[in-house]
């Protein structure tokens, strides 16, 4: 058993396949618990600080109400109404926030302010989305596909759209459990090429599959889950209206996912811009598992947070 105690979790990278698979079975025994309502107060008497930079739903909420399960305490912290918005440094309110607290999450524009919490930190620090990445998203993913599949190596992901923070966390989660992950995206909105270049490095040891194209059809193709996000993630709202004549090729409609396989499933990070990269008709369908998705944040990030704090 991986022990993970007073570990950060700055990207999906950073986790061996091994502790992914100890998360993994941490979130299945807390959520059997949850539904049991058989109590499991694993982090009696602790604090969770959350810092925010941007807005969120999911995060927010899953954290807030997973340290509550857990028998502790979280307080959401405003960035603009920390000191920080008038120029105290990160280095700094990691010092003074880890002398109150026993853990951090923080979501953030640049992921160098997460990489800078952990370096000044005394207390563990969640990335609860970088512009870079999103690792607790990508456990979330990893673990609703494990509950819908029964398994995660030697299946196929189908990422369309824009590659983003979220597109990096599926790179690594996938690489790093054995699923093959084929990223349909426009020219110029392709993944970091270092990401996929990691991933890929990660995906040989396990024989499995990293591709990235243009073309959404060939990245469809056979999928057992079809996973898109937002055109304009937070922080590029100018670009949108000219991000969606790019991407319209990209939405995931009833004609696209004709490609997949005939049980895929279709996921989504969330908040959805419906009738942008995502058509009402797959995102409300059958195939669609958004809302089991958005729920299973709150199930890993509880393991996630029993296991490191
Ligand atoms: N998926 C996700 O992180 O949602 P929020 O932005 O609502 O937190
Ligand atoms: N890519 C999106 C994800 C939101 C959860 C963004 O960064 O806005």
């Amino acid at each position: 058993m991986a022990n993970m105690k007073g570990r950060s979790l700055a990207s999906l990278y950073d986790l061996t396949r091994e502790e992914i698979e100890e998360i993994l079975k941490k979130s299945e025994l807390l959520k059997r618990e949850t539904f049991q309502g058989q109590p499991h107060l694993l982090l009696k008497g602790k604090t969770l600080a959350m810092i925010f930079e941007k807005p969120s739903t999911r995060t927010r909420v899953s954290f807030e109400v997973g340290m509550w399960q857990l028998g502790g305490y979280a307080l959401y912290l405003s960035a603009g109404d920390l000191q920080l918005g008038r120029g105290e440094t990160i280095a700094d309110t990691a010092r003074v926030l880890s002398r109150y607290v026993d853990g951090i999450v923080a979501r953030v524009f640049r992921h160098q302010t997460i990489l800078d919490l952990i370096r000044y930190s005394r207390v563990p620090v969640i990335n609860g989305l970088s512009d870079y990445t999103h690792p607790c998203q990508g456990l979330a993913d990893l673990f609703t596909i494990y509950e819908k599949k029964g398994r995660l190596s030697g299946l196929k992901l189908a990422y369309v759209g824009d590659g983003n923070n979220v597109a990096h966390s599926l790179l690594y989660g996938c690489s790093k459990v054995g699923m093959d992950i084929v990223l349909g995206c426009p020219k110029g909105y392709e993944p970091h090429p270092e990401v996929v270049s990691k991933a890929k490095d990660e995906a040989k040891i396990r024989g499995s599959q990293v591709k990235v194209t243009n073309d959404p059809k060939e990245a469809i193709k056979g999928a057992d889950v079809i996973y898109t996000d937002v055109w304009a993630s937070m922080g590029q709202e100018k670009e949108h209206d000219q991000r969606i004549k790019i991407f319209k090729p990209y939405q995931v409609n009833g004609q696209l996912v004709k490609g997949a396989k005939e049980d895929y499933v279709f996921m989504h990070c969330l908040p959805a811009h419906r009738g942008e990269e995502v058509t009402d008709e797959v995102a409300d369908s059958k195939h669609s598992v958004i809302f089991d998705q958005a729920e299973n944040r709150l199930h890993t990030q509880k393991a996630l947070l029993a296991l490191i704090m």
